[in-house]
């Protein structure tokens, strides 16, 4: 797979009818390229994080959908439609905290019915999942210009886990925005957290920011006070999993201490995410929260740093009051509190 500067890491793609991703738990030692055609293949690599991030998945499950088309051998629309509804319970079976997974299924689901024939049907559903592939990279470049203006010349700033271009097609959410304030001519510095358990901070956003020329630093997640503290951060973005429309955001464990630490010592707390991360529907109450096992937490790779038999919490994400965010910044503008009145005009915009 090629690598495209402009849009630095690319890392799910539909090539020859077949869906191409960057295997994310080889990183960084390797930049591994895996490729399926088989619709189950994808569900089980959104299980296991070869590909994660909420944008990352709502497109792979997209072209997961597009993998079962042209696997299935229906003669009819109807036996076309209940194939690919078997593909999507498969697919939207594998993480329940991410909403843009359910999103990118319902809207292949959606353009599926509206065909006439199977060959129609299989047209417009690999049309539509490659065009949400592209349109992901242009949302985020336009989130990331709409937030580039909150950001300022020898800023550092901090982000945790990866909302990078390792989390979306390519470019990025609040890595986006990062990327975007330096191409506005601003000089900023970068400080990543590890992100324990499986270190999405140092293997993937310090990777991509590396790799892309970043002045970045890595922290232990138990330095964000520290750093705060002593002046070392201006200002903290970060992507989201599911945001309701109270503006109770959903993301990566430890996004609820970091911001709470942002709140103590007076440092503006962003989060960047397209509007198919924000759930209209559910409330906050009603977000399931991943449970991981726990040999993600009694290790660091192969090796042991725990007990046997110990009992382990491992949820994968927690979530963040709207008391602690300064702003939502998305494609469609900067959402500020209160949050229920901003929120929903985000989807009148234009
Ligand atoms: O478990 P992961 O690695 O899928 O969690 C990812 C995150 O929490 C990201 O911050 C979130 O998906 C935003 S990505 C643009």
């Amino acid at each position: 797979m090629e690598e495209n500067s402009s849009h630095s890491l690319r890392t799910v793609e539909w090539k020859n009818n077949r869906v191409v991703m960057i295997d994310q738990t080889k990183l960084p030692n390797e930049l591994v390229f895996v490729e399926y055609d088989d619709f189950n293949q994808v569900a089980e690599a959104i299980k296991t994080l070869i590909v994660r991030g909420a944008p990352a998945i709502g497109v792979s499950g997209a072209f997961g959908l597009a993998l079962a088309v042209l696997q299935s051998k229906a003669a009819t629309k109807d036996q076309l439609l209940s194939d690919l509804e078997n593909a999507r319970q498969i697919l939207y079976s594998t993480r329940p905290t991410a909403v843009n997974l359910g999103w990118g299924l319902e809207k292949i689901m959606n353009i599926a019915k509206t065909g006439e024939t199977v060959e129609k049907i299989k047209e417009l559903v690999i049309e539509t999942a490659k065009r949400m592939a592209e349109e992901d990279i242009e949302i985020n470049k336009a989130m990331g210009k709409n937030g580039s203006i909150l950001f300022d010349n020898d800023d550092t700033i901090m982000t945790h886990c990866n909302a990078g271009a390792l989390a979306t097609v390519a470019y990025g959410t609040a890595l986006g925005v990062i990327r975007a304030t330096r191409e506005s001519g601003k000089n900023v510095k970068v400080i990543a957290t590890e992100t324990r358990p499986i270190q999405q901070g140092s293997r993937l956003t310090a990777f991509e920011l590396k790799h892309d020329g970043f002045d970045v630093s890595l922290v232990p997640d138990t330095a964000v006070g520290y750093s705060m503290a002593n002046g070392l951060v201006n200002k903290v973005v970060v992507g989201a999993d599911r945001i309701v429309k109270t503006g109770h955001v959903f993301n990566k464990i430890g996004t609820y201490q970091v911001a709470t630490m942002a709140k103590q010592h007076g440092i503006p707390f962003y989060v960047a995410a397209p509007l198919s991360t924000i759930d209209l529907k559910n409330k906050a109450e009603d977000v399931i929260i991943e449970m991981r096992k726990g040999t993600e937490v009694t290790g660091i790779g192969d090796k042991k740093t725990a007990p046997d038999d110990i009992n382990v919490i491992n949820p994968a994400f927690d979530m963040t009051p709207p008391e602690l965010i300064s702003g939502i910044i998305t494609e469609k503008g900067v959402a500020r509190a209160p949050y229920e009145e901003s929120i929903p005009k985000l989807f009148e915009a234009n």
